[in-house]
């Protein structure tokens, strides 16, 4: 049971967010567990379509997908951008190039998510409408292994800015300047519609909104999106 005595919120809070908001949102639990010592977390990461899953399944209080899910009623917040850029090893060919074309990707060797990963659904959907048939030389199930892969050379793959932060094998990596990218996406903090949130999953939607998000803003160091891309997508 939820108690709020005397303002200390006390009980449980179940999170399920997208595989690419881990690097993030562990980072908010640490002030936001400081603050009320009463409240204990369970956060499960998983890939969009699981998400969904749970949504429908009621199991959670709070979710951040990338995208809103389809034939579901959600309460729906947009938290966070969320590009998705072009990554390559430091040496690729084209590292040093600007407003590449999409074209060129084709033949590249490409790592791509699993079925039922949100960003492998955007990589299928832009190629699809750009014609552009890329050569998958490798499947992986985690942007961790995939940024691993990268990095020792076994091809380019499509990656949340998000999987790029922080980290000291990022150095290895490069964001390739190519034209339609970054995938411009947003994630998003979602409830079933109509659901009564308990008074620990509003705490933290409060605190996501509006502190956890400026500090994500402000604390964490990501490698500078290329600048032409920019202009070309507004
Ligand atoms: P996913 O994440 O590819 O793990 O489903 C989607 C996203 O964060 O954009």
């Amino acid at each position: 049971a939820v108690a709020n005595l005397k303002g200390l919120k006390q009980g449980h809070l179940r999170l399920c967010v997208i595989t690419t908001a881990k690097y993030v949102i562990p980072r908010l639990l640490g002030p936001f567990c400081q603050r009320y010592p009463g409240i204990d977390v369970a956060l499960t990461v998983t890939n969009h379509e699981q998400v969904v899953e749970r949504i429908r399944g009621n199991m959670d209080d709070l979710y951040i997908p990338s995208y809103p899910p389809d034939n579901v009623d959600v309460e729906c917040h947009p938290f966070l951008d969320n590009p998705l850029v072009v990554v390559a090893p430091s040496q690729h060919r084209l590292s040093q190039r600007h407003g590449i074309s999409i074209h060129e990707l084709e033949g590249e060797p490409f790592i791509m998510r699993e079925q039922g990963s949100g960003t492998r659904q955007a990589v299928e959907k832009l190629f699809a409408q750009h014609g552009v048939s890329i050569n998958i030389r490798l499947e992986l199930g985690s942007n961790e292994s995939i940024k691993q892969a990268i990095a020792g050379g076994l091809g380019i793959s499509v990656l949340s800015h998000h999987c790029l932060a922080l980290d000291r094998e990022s150095s290895q990596l490069t964001i390739l300047d190519v034209e339609h990218f970054p995938i411009q996406r947003h994630w998003h903090i979602v409830y079933p519609a109509g659901k009564q949130l308990s008074v620990v999953a509003q705490a933290f939607f409060d605190y996501v909104s509006t502190e956890g998000r400026e500090m994500i803003e402000s604390s964490l160091s990501y490698p500078p999106l290329p600048q032409t891309t920019k202009e070309l997508n507004p």
